[in-house]
């Protein structure tokens, strides 16, 4: 059995004060979620208040956007997995179509990234996703495979079974328009066929395959109706507490 798991995509939103006021917030909005796990994404400048207004035994997980693949260095700007790991990170987003759009991370850098994460004892989750004109152009398939192949090439099979993989359709991004549970879940199918292809077997049941693409409280419960659908990668609607804490609950 896959355990739920819907993550907050904070993106470039909320100072180290917000972050912290965010938290206690959700923990009255939010008080048990058992058998799902809920993961929050803060800005790396919010992620030391907002574990800190976590607490040590929350049940909450905390994840950055993302990471460098190098342990430390002269890398101006970057941040890694050491670092994250010792401010209390439990995952981290890879790939996000922001980052392969607007800062150059191709597929070669998210390999780096996930292997990087997995070094530190942090769980990756890879974000794929095909733009418009992919889909249009019937390039969705062949799109989502390459991510896949690239990002995850090298890891072992037992390993592979660790990482989550969200699908995130870069059209559905911030649009207000969802994919349709009809799209979105023959890409979950072809996801766990190619994990299946690079792991052996029956690795893809084992993986967690999140969905992306304005979600909100209304429409989680139709992407989760499906058995393919773990869970999801939330931007907008996780920003204000009471409609991540809504959004939890339905899932
Ligand atoms: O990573 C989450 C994301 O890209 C989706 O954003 O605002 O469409 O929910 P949004």
């Amino acid at each position: 059995m896959r355990t739920r798991f819907i993550v907050g995509n904070w993106k470039m939103n909320k100072t180290a004060s917000e972050g912290g006021a965010f938290v206690h917030r959700l923990s009255q909005e939010l008080t048990h979620h058992a058998g799902i796990q809920i993961g929050l994404t803060p800005p790396f400048t919010a992620l030391h208040a907002v574990r800190e207004a976590l607490g040590p035994a929350s049940a909450f997980l905390l994840g950055a956007q993302n990471l460098y693949w190098e342990d430390k260095g002269a890398f101006t700007g970057e941040v890694s997995g050491t670092m994250l790991k010792d401010i209390g990170c439990q995952f981290v987003l890879v790939g996000h179509s922001e980052r392969r759009q607007y800062f150059g991370d191709q597929d070669g850098w998210t390999n780096k990234k996930v292997l990087a994460a997995l070094r530190h004892g942090l769980q990756p989750i890879l974000c794929v996703g095909e733009t418009l004109q992919d889909r249009e152009s019937g390039q969705t398939d062949l799109v989502i495979q390459r991510q896949l192949r690239a990002g995850l090439s090298g890891i072992e099979s037992q390993t592979l079974s660790t990482v989550t993989i969200a699908y995130e359709p870069v059209w559905a991004i911030g649009t207000g328009r969802a994919a349709s549970p009809e799209q979105a879940v023959p890409v979950h199918r072809l996801i766990r066929k190619t994990l299946n292809e690079l792991g052996g077997a029956d690795i893809g049941n084992h993986v967690r395959i999140l969905y992306g693409g304005s979600v909100t409280p209304h429409n989680i419960a139709d992407f989760l109706a499906s058995e393919e659908i773990d869970g999801a990668l939330v931007g907008g609607a996780c920003l204000d507490p009471v409609s991540f804490a809504t959004l939890a609950k339905v899932a």
